[in-house]
């Protein structure tokens, strides 16, 4: 069963921004001269207007994806810009972008996102002195479990856990990231990269949307796209980038950091297409169904149980 506490809470200390420990396992004095001088490039604050659209954002980082050069954090840009497009036209991000999102739709993209975070958080944690990992690890600034449980709470009441239904393509999703912190914890930063600077990215207008779309007062049930220990995400992402840039990395494993960035963003299209088939499902169910449970929770419950089953993907209750 699952722990409410998020695994390695305790021992999280900050990291941002003027940590002279950052990357304790890295051991090479060029390599640190060179972060410290990107991150001296490090522009003030450029926040993403209030009224910045998800056209815009769109064009934004299709402009932004030129000819890759020698850093990482460039050409893992580059890699995954075709799948970004892919991600970004999913039925479920299309849904957020048109306001459409409902309070179904997000409640089981929570359970998901939980699921990915739980695994990812506690590989980063197990993993926070590995080189390939010191550098981007930020759990006072990005760490997302917390806010998820607070906002599965939100939703689901106190015993919330017992009601954490994900798809096959989640549980997918959390097995390599088990698989890698175990066997090769380099390529953490290709999946700590896909949703951490995804969250800062179009996430933060993501939040905007789903505040607005289900009408929810103040950030109630939407703390998970809220960062307090992030000041400027923007600022932020370029300090990460500079702290990607400083990893070292053979050849090989360059290239495969780049390869498990494009499964990263592959492994979240399949999430947000088994999510949208199992809603599909669950609805019809819905419908058609007349002897379901009356409380909505037993529904939403219910009809997810009758989609997962029905649309063949799996599923797999906490
Ligand atoms: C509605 C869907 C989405 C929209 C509109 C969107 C929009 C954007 C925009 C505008 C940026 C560039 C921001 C900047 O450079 O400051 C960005 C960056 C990024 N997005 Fe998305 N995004 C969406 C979905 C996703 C998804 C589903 C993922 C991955 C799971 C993702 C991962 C990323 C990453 C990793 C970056 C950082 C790119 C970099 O600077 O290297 N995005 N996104």
């Amino acid at each position: 069963m699952l722990s409410v506490s998020s695994a390695g809470t305790t021992s999280r200390q900050s990291r941002f921004p003027s940590d002279s420990a950052a990357g304790a396992g890295i051991k090479e004095a060029e390599s640190r001269s060179r972060q410290r001088q990107q991150e001296a490039e490090v522009t003030p604050d450029q926040d993403l207007p209030q009224s910045h659209s998800t056209k815009n954002m769109k064009s934004a980082r299709r402009g932004e994806a030129g000819d890759a050069g020698s850093d990482l954090s460039e050409q893992i840009k580059a890699a995954t810009k075709e799948n970004h497009i892919r991600a970004e036209n999913t039925q479920l991000m299309l849904s957020y972008q048109k306001g459409h999102i409902t309070t179904t739709q997000y409640k089981v993209l929570l359970c998901s996102l939980y699921e990915v975070y739980k695994a990812l958080e506690e590989e980063l944690d197990s993993n926070a002195s590995h080189p390939a990992v010191a550098p981007i690890y930020f759990p006072q600034e990005l760490a997302r479990l917390d806010s998820l449980q607070r906002d599965l709470e939100h939703f689901f009441g106190p015993d919330w856990s017992g009601k954490v239904i994900v798809p096959a393509a989640t549980h997918r999703y959390t097995q390599r990231l088990r698989e890698i912190g175990k066997e090769n914890p380099e390529l953490l930063v290709a999946h700590a990269y896909t949703r951490y600077l995804g969250d800062l990215s179009g996430g933060q207008v993501l939040g905007k949307l789903t505040q607005k779309s289900l009408g929810l007062r103040d950030r109630e049930g939407i703390s998970f796209f809220s960062f307090p220990g992030v000041s400027s995400p923007n600022r932020f992402k370029q300090l990460y980038r500079s702290r990607m840039n400083s990893i070292e990395l053979t050849e090989r494993q360059r290239a495969a950091v780049l390869e498990e960035a494009v499964s990263a963003f592959e492994y979240n299209i399949q999430v947000f297409d088994d999510l949208q088939k199992m809603l599909s499902v669950t609805t019809e169910t819905q419908r058609d169904a007349s002897g379901f449970p009356s409380s909505p929770i037993m529904q939403f419950t219910a009809g997810v149980c009758v989609a997962l089953v029905t649309v063949g993907t799996g599923i797999y209750f906490l």
